[in-house]
């Protein structure tokens, strides 16, 4: 059986670690958690302290894992698993949360992902692989567009902007040109998927997975566009919340048994047993589900969502699935709505990187960060520093604010009072989230 988990190692640090190590922090059996690099919103939890590198950086991790000696390495980003972190800690006996580099292709390669998908018979839109420019070409040229869309995705890891949902054939074509040809283009892949487009409401589900076997996490509905009524570019989620009575029950059934499962049997067979968190993006059309992509780490923001709703102790649950060690166990989460908000710098996500207002002092109420202390929303931080006692915001996506309540209005509301009581120049945030769930 497994031990007890003292020490925990966290890499990442944006708002999901700092959700993950809000909640890992509540376990009486944690005395530690290491984040690495972590933020200064969780550098406020008593038990975690902050230490600087990179986690998708094997051999630093394989160095400080040495020196840190954790009971547990919680992976949160999508980056160490593809650069096989994973599989150097593991070599060396730490037991990781996380897939090892040969299974998070499920991630890092969306070809990968839609080959296994068919070969163990997982739901998913009808695609083409184009291994050069000109079968792009070829094949988009007998594609039916006009009855059944389609979508151009590019092979690899592409922070969100390697796939494109196009209105039309032209769209299409210059896409490819894109993706392929154009080297103004940010993103580059010589291997190109067509999908045909798929209709309905999109959600995403989760799974804590032990290699064997997985226990189901729970449904989050995200917002990517940055303007209500979802106007305006795509973001990495400008807030979401836990859908209530929706997806059916019979569509929840229908994840676990046709997508989780196939999943876990098809990394066994291939003898990469999927040990970590399994993202599903599906569209759902009534109690039809298809998968959109998998993701093999948990999302941010859902991820700020899901920890306030789950009930158990998430540690055991954790320490079991990487060692393998599940069984039976079940997951209680908290029958509450829940919502969150993101803040977001001005230029966010037009300008990212260059032309965005960064460095501007961030108004916080004191004990903001302090969750036993106040009746406000949960505040995550995600972009946001805090030096000499003054916060300013330094990433795209700043902080987010959960909220649980009884029903959607009074967490929505909670959420919002929370928002208005946070100030810092060019601030913005969407103000629809959860309204029309
Ligand atoms: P992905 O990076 O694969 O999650 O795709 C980004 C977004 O594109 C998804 O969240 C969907 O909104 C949309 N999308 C991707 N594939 C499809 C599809 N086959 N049909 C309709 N929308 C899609
Ligand atoms: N919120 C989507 C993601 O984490 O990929």
């Amino acid at each position: 059986m497994t031990g007890k988990t003292t020490s925990v190692l966290l890499l990442g640090g944006g708002g999901r670690e700092h959700a993950l190590a809000w909640k890992m922090a509540q376990s009486p059996d944690v005395a530690r958690i290491f984040a690495l690099p972590g933020n200064d919103g969780m550098a406020a939890l008593a038990k975690v302290t902050l230490v600087p590198g990179d986690p998708a950086d094997a051999a630093f991790m394989l160095a400080k894992a040495q020196e840190l000696k954790p009971d547990l390495v919680m992976v949160g980003p999508e980056k160490p698993l593809a650069a096989g972190v994973v599989d150097v800690l593991e070599k060396a006996g730490f037991v990781v949360l996380g897939p090892v580099k040969a299974a998070a292709q499920l991630e890092s390669s969306k070809i990968f992902a839609k080959e296994f998908m068919s070969e163990f018979g997982v739901p998913t839109a009808p695609y083409r692989v184009c291994n050069s420019y000109d079968e792009a070409l070829d094949i988009l040229k007998l594609w039916p567009v006009e009855s059944k869309g389609v979508v151009i995705k590019a092979d690899g890891l592409a922070a969100g902007k390697g796939v494109v949902v196009t209105h039309d054939r032209a769209e299409a074509e210059k896409t490819l040109h894109d993706f392929m040809i154009n080297p103004e283009c940010q993103v580059k892949s010589e291997r190109i998927l067509l999908e045909e487009k798929l209709t309905g409401r999109e959600v995403s589900a989760f799974a804590l997975c032990d290699g064997n076997t997985f226990l189901p996490l729970g449904f989050v509905c995200d917002y990517k566009r940055v303007r209500d009524n979802d106007q305006g570019p795509n973001t990495g989620g400008m807030g979401g919340y836990a859908p209530q009575g929706w997806p059916s029950a019979k569509a929840r059934r229908f994840v676990a048994e046709k997508i989780f499962a196939p999943v876990i049997k098809g990394m066994q067979d291939r003898g990469t047993p999927y040990r970590g968190i399994l993202f599903a993006g599906l569209m759902v059309e009534g109690d039809d589900v298809k998968v959109i992509e998998f993701n093999t780490r948990f999302g941010d923001p859902e991820t700020q969502i899901l920890m306030p709703l789950i009930d158990s102790d998430i540690v055991p649950l954790f320490a079991q699935a990487a060692a393998g060690e599940l069984g039976q166990g079940k997951i209680a989460l908290k029958e509450q709505a829940a919502v969150h908000v993101v803040m977001a710098s001005e230029g966010y996500p037009e300008t990212f990187g260059t032309g965005m207002t960064l460095g501007q002092k961030i108004d916080l109420p004191e004990n903001m960060l302090n969750h036993n202390v106040n009746d406000n929303g949960l505040l995550f931080v995600m972009g946001a520093k805090k030096k000499d006692g003054r916060w300013t915001n330094e990433g795209g996506r700043v902080l987010g604010v959960t909220a649980l309540a009884g029903t959607m209005e009074e967490a929505r509301d909670i959420a919002y009072r929370t928002i208005s009581a946070i100030r810092f120049k060019g601030a913005h945030w969407r103000k629809d989230i959860g309204k029309n769930s």
